[in-house]
């Protein structure tokens, strides 16, 4: 199969991307290409350390039809999945606290015509209009807020389209998120896609991908009362918390 990542084409393409985010003046934040305020990505191809998260982001959207994202930032992932995926319909959302976000989305509207469709808002109300509007997704890239993703997960859990989608669940690798990955595992709102082998430990970087069945009514609104105050999902202060107790113990043990 080609490598996207050496055509010309392609990197014309995201060289053209990160032109528009580098106009704004403003530091490009984490993504899937490139470090967090990485000062020289406008001329540079993606990452190698973060080849991982992208081959398996472009294997888990290989044959999907319409993906939704929650947190777009610069395009990149977005990039990722409408080139690697030709017939992919791509939804995105995000906050816009950065403000490339809205140009690099009006970039890959204008270079894919017709496939691209941006909400600029808060997940936690957009994500429950399109639901409402009856939009319906066979892929779900949750990367906007770690706070949020347990709620992004159960949101996205209304607009499952047919019998399953699959599900890329980004940076797993701190604990909070992989604290979400679990507690969605138990709750039956994920399982995790055997077809993934976990990443391996060297690479700092980390995702997870799985697929996503719809729930009952009644389990959806049971577990949105339950988790509508307090998310599951180590708050920025528990998560602290815990990494504090957990290397006091390592000291202690030591
Ligand atoms: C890690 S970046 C996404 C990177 C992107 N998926 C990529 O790989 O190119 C996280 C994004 O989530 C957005 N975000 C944060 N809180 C949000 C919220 N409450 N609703 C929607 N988007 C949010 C931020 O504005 C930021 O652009």
């Amino acid at each position: 199969m080609e490598d996207l990542e050496v055509s010309p084409a392609w990197l014309q393409g995201l060289h053209d991307l990160n032109s528009v985010i580098a106009a704004t003046g403003q530091p490009l934040y984490g993504n899937l290409f490139y470090d967090d305020q990485q000062p020289d990505f406008a001329d540079r191809p993606p990452n190698a350390h973060t080849r991982p998260k992208r081959d398996r982001f472009r294997a888990a959207v290989a044959g999907r039809t319409r993906m939704l994202e929650v947190g777009v930032n610069g395009g990149h992932s977005a990039y990722l999945a409408l080139t690697s995926t030709p017939d992919l319909e791509f939804h995105g959302v995000d906050i816009c606290e950065h403000a490339y976000v809205r140009p690099a989305m009006a970039r890959l509207t204008q270079a894919f015509p017709g496939r691209v469709f941006f909400y600029g808002g808060d997940c936690r109300t957009v994500l429950p209009d399109l639901a409402a509007r009856g939009l319906r997704f066979d892929a779900f890239h949750i990367d906007g807020a770690k706070h949020l993703y347990f709620t992004d997960v159960l949101n996205s859990a209304r607009m499952i389209a047919g019998d399953e989608a699959v599900v890329v669940v980004d940076d797993t690798q701190l604990k909070s998120v992989a604290w979400v990955w679990r507690t969605c595992e138990r709750y039956g709102l994920i399982e995790t896609d055997p077809a993934f082998a976990p990443i391996p430990g060297s690479f700092h970087d980390q995702n997870k991908v799985g697929r996503m069945r719809p729930i009952p009514r009644w389990k959806w609104e049971l577990l949105f009362r339950l988790h509508a105050r307090v998310p599951p999902v180590a708050s920025p202060a528990v998560a602290g918390l815990r990494q504090g107790v957990s290397a006091i113990r390592e000291r202690v043990r030591a």
